[in-house]
C-alpha cells in the first residue's frame, strides 16, 4: 500500500469518534492505529516537538536512517523553529511543515511518530496527547516532572497501544550492556554498594539577573504551559530551566535517570526500603540555580545500597572518570562504567587478583544512533523498546524520591504498589503536580 493510500485508509476506515478523554477537548480524532500499521518497507514520518538542543540531536539520528523522514517541526520559539527548518532542509532536502502549537502538529494525520524534546514540565501533556492522536513517541528523559505524570504516561501508552522509547540511550549502548551482563554474572561477588555520580568541574557561578521580556517570536505563555505563571527570566529559560523546580528536578533527575537507570538495571532493583537525601546550594549559594548544586542521596534496599551524588563547580569525579559514572562495588571487584568505557578493579589477596583482570571495554560512540534504530524497528515490529515507558517510569520515580527526601528533609518510605509514601503527608503532597489553567493533568 502506498504512503498516501495507507494513510487515507486509516483515516477513512478506522477513525473513531473521540471518547470522554483529552482528544475530545482537543478536537483530535483517534486514528486508533492497529498493530504493525507501518510495513517494513514504508517510510516512517516524524514530527519533532521542541527543536533546540536534544530534540534536534535526536532528529538528526532519526533522519540519518533511510526509512525516516521529518515532515513537521514545532517550537514555541520562532527563531529556533526557522533555523531548525533551514538546518533540516540543508541536511536532508526535506521541507517540514512548521507549527508553534504542538496540538496542531498532532492533527497532521501523515505523522506516524513524534520526538518530544521539550523541557520536562511539558513531557506528560505532549506525550499523552500524542498517544491519543495515534502517534508513536520518542520522549526525552526524565519521563516527567512528577511521579503522577509518570503514572499517567504509562497508562496512556498502554491504553492507546503506542510504541514509546524514552531517551535513556545507555539502554542501547553495547558497552553498557556488556557491563550489566558482567555485573549480573555474579563475578564481582556480593555487591553491597552501587555509587552513581555526576560532577561538573570548573563551573562558574551563574549570576542572578533581573526579570526581563521574552525574546521576540517566543510564545512565552506556551513555553510555561502547565507551570506557574511568572515573568520571564533568561536563567529560567532555554537550557537552564532544568535547575528550577517549576520545570525540572535539577541534576538528581536530569542526570540521575541516566546513571541510576544502569544501577537499578544491574541490580534488578525496583523499590528501595527507604530513601534519604541531603544537599543544597553549597558551591554557589548566591547563584541563579534553584536546585542543589551538591546533593547526596542514599537508596537502601536492605542488603545493599545505591547512592547518588552530584556536584556543580569542581572535580572530574571518582575513579579518574570524566565527570560521570556508575561503580558496582562487590566483594571480589569493582566495575566502573561511564559513557566512554567500562573498567574492572579486582580485589587482591596477597598481591594477587582474586578474579581475572579485564581489558578496558570501550563505548561504540554510537549509543544514541542504536537507540533511535531500536525505536524505528519497534514502530514496525510493535515490540517493546530498549527503554520502554515502564522502565523509564521506575527510574524517574526513584529520582523524584531523592528530591522529595531532600525537600522534606527526612528519610522517606515509598510504597510503589499503593503509589504513596508511608505515613508522610508532606511527602505525599509532592506526588501530583498542580497544573496552571487552562492546562489539566491528563486523565487516562
Ligand atoms: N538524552 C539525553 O542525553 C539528553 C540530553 C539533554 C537533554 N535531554 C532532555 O531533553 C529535553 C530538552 O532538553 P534541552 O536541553 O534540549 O532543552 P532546551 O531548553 O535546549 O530545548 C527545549 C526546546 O523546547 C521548546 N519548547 C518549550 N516548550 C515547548 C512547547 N510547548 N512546544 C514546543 N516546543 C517547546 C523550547 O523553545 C526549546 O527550543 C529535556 O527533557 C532534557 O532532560 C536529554
Amino acid at each position: 500500500m502506498s504512503h498516501y493510500s495507507r494513510r487515507a485508509f486509516l483515516g477513512d476506515s478506522t477513525r473513531l469518534v473521540a471518547g470522554a478523554g483529552l482528544a475530545s477537548s482537543l478536537s483530535l480524532s483517534q486514528p486508533a492505529l492497529s498493530k504493525s500499521s507501518i510495513s517494513a518497507n514504508e517510510k516512517v514520518r516524524i514530527g519533532l516537538i521542541g527543536c533546540k538542543n536534544m530534540g534536534w540531536s535526536n532528529l538528526r539520528e532519526h533522519v540519518a536512517l533511510p526509512e525516516v523522514e521529518c515532515i513537521a517541526l514545532c517550537d514555541v520559539d520562532q527563531t529556533i523553529l526557522d533555523s531548525r527548518a533551514a538546518d533540516l532542509q540543508k541536511m536532508t532536502g526535506q521541507k517540514a511543515t512548521l507549527y508553534k502549537d504542538f496540538r496542531k502538529l498532532l492533527e497532521n494525520k501523515d505523522i506516524d511518530a513524534v520526538i518530544i524534546g521539550t523541557p520536562d514540565h511539558w513531557h506528560c501533556l505532549n506525550m499523552v496527547y500524542a498517544c491519543e492522536a495515534g502517534k508513536d513517541v520518542y520522549v526525552e528523559k526524565p519521563l516527567a516532572s512528577s511521579i503522577e505524570e509518570c503514572n499517567i504516561m504509562v497508562a496512556a501508552a498502554k491504553k492507546y497501544n503506542r510504541v514509546v522509547q524514552v531517551g535513556q540511550w545507555q539502554r542501547s549502548g553495547p558497552h553498557w550492556k556488556s557491563a550489566i551482563e558482567y555485573v549480573q554474572s555474579g563475578k564481582l561477588g556480593k555487591i553491597s554498594l552501587v555509587k552513581n555520580w555526576l560532577y561538573y568541574s570548573n563551573r562558574k557561578e551563574t549570576p542572578v539577573v533581573p526579570d526581563g521580556t521574552p525574546p521576540a517570536g517566543v510564545d512565552y505563555d506556551m513555553w510555561l504551559g502547565p507551570a506557574p505563571k511568572r515573568s520571564f527570566n533568561q536563567h529560567r529559560f532555554h537550557g537552564s530551566w532544568r535547575y528550577h523546580w517549576d520545570y525540572g528536578g535539577g541534576l538528581m533527575t536530569d542526570w540521575g535517570v541516566h546513571l541510576l537507570d544502569m544501577a537499578f538495571y544491574g541490580m534488578q532493583a525496583k523499590t528501595p526500603k527507604s530513601i534519604q537525601s541531603s544537599g543544597g546550594k553549597y558551591f554557589f549559594p548566591n547563584g541563579a540555580m534553584e536546585t542543589p548544586d551538591m546533593q547526596l542521596t542514599a537508596y537502601d534496599f536492605g542488603d545493599y545500597a545505591i547512592s547518588w551524588e552530584h556536584g556543580v563547580g569542581a572535580t572530574a569525579g571518582l575513579y579518574g572518570n570524566n565527570y560521570c559514572g556508575v561503580a558496582f562495588i562487590g566483594t571480589k571487584g569493582t566495575l566502573v562504567v561511564d559513557r566512554d568505557k567500562w573498567r574492572l578493579f579486582p580485589e587482591t589477596d596477597n598481591g594477587q587478583y582474586i578474579i581475572p583482570a579485564m581489558p578496558e571495554q570501550k563505548s561504540s560512540g554510537k549509543d544514541l544512533a542504536f537507540h533511535v534504530r531500536n525505536f524505528i524497528d519497534c514502530i514496525k515490529s510493535r515490540n517493546k523498546t530498549a527503554c520502554d515507558v515502564e522502565t523509564a517510569r521506575n527510574v524517574a520515580v526513584n529520582s523524584h524520591l531523592g528530591n522529595i527526601a531532600l525537600r522534606t528533609g527526612r528519610k522517606v518510605y515509598w510504597d510503589d504498589a499503593k503509589n504513596t509514601f508511608v505515613n508522610d503527608k508532606e511527602a505525599n503532597a509532592f506526588i501530583k503536580p498542580t497544573y496552571r489553567e487552562p492546562w489539566k493533568l491528563p486523565k487516562v
